[in-house]
């Protein structure tokens, strides 16, 4: 499958919203736990066709900080889900080039987890191809608050002034900093909303709904969500540029 969009028109930055594992497993008389192990393998397969065709960050919400409302059960065999993944797909990360990078509250997730995140990260710091953005125990409120903690300590400590705190500086408090806001974010499963995914780096999005359930999704959906980008225009607030006067 060739790219249908020029490199050019490709969204720098791809966040997603990888939804309906679970209803998709039901449907099919399958308990979540399936949805979600099909649901990884899914993951797989659109970053390594991310990588392919050019996109440079693509952002995978795996975990928010409010899935720990769900039964125990659930979350044991997401974090068991998680540790295999990311037990396998070391070498395979390498292999494409793509660099791992996990974003969110990570010192609250278990410690195995946390050591395999850390070894991931370490191992595919040299690749330059793509870099994986895995939001594990994040969520937007989340990253604000953290931000305005650490940008609060810095004012106490007299390395930033209030009068200085512009967008730019406060944006590199923020998680996510070392990536550009994403381009365009894709949810899968129907829902429309954001559910507490990126909220500050959202500002000019542009956002892409499919009710095909993450499990279904495949990289001919996601060719289709890229063309469609393709074909919006982004103004950030100005005007057309023939209309000036
Ligand atoms: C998304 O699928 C995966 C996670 C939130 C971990 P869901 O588990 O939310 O599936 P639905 O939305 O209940 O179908
Ligand atoms: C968003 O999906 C979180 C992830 C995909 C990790 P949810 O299923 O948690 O969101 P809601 O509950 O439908 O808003
Ligand atoms: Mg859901």
């Amino acid at each position: 499958m060739n790219p249908p969009v020029p490199e050019g028109k490709l969204p720098a930055h791809l966040a997603i919203v990888m939804d309906g594992n679970g209803r998709w497993a039901r449907q099919r008389g399958l308990s979540r736990v399936e949805g979600h192990r099909k649901g990884a393998e899914v993951a797989r397969v659109i970053t390594e066709e991310c990588a392919r065709i050019g996109i440079k960050f693509l952002s995978l919400f795996a975990f928010s900080t409010d899935n720990w409302a769900r039964p125990k059960s659930e979350v044991d065999a997401l974090f068991l889900l998680l540790k295999s993944y990311l037990r396998k797909e070391r070498q395979t990360l390498i292999a494409n080039g793509i660099r791992f990078r996990a974003i969110g509250n990570i010192s609250q997730l278990p410690n195995n987890i946390q050591r395999l995140v850390a070894q991931t990260e370490r191992a595919t710091a040299p690749c330059s191809r793509m870099e994986l953005i895995l939001a594990l125990n994040y969520s937007g409120q989340w990253d604000i608050l953290q931000a305005v903690f650490r940008l609060a300590r810095d004012a106490e400590a007299h390395k930033v002034r209030p009068e200085d705190i512009t967008p730019d500086l406060f944006e590199r408090y923020l998680v996510s900093s070392d990536a550009p806001v994403p381009d365009l974010l894709i949810r899968t499963g129907g829902e429309r909303r954001i559910s507490n995914f990126y909220l500050y780096p959202l500002a000019y999005t542009e956002l892409y709904f499919t009710p095909t359930p993450w499990p279904d999704f495949t990289p001919e959906e996601l060719h289709e969500a890229l063309e469609e980008f393709s074909r919006r225009e982004r103004r950030f607030g100005r005007i057309p540029e023939p209309q000036q006067l």
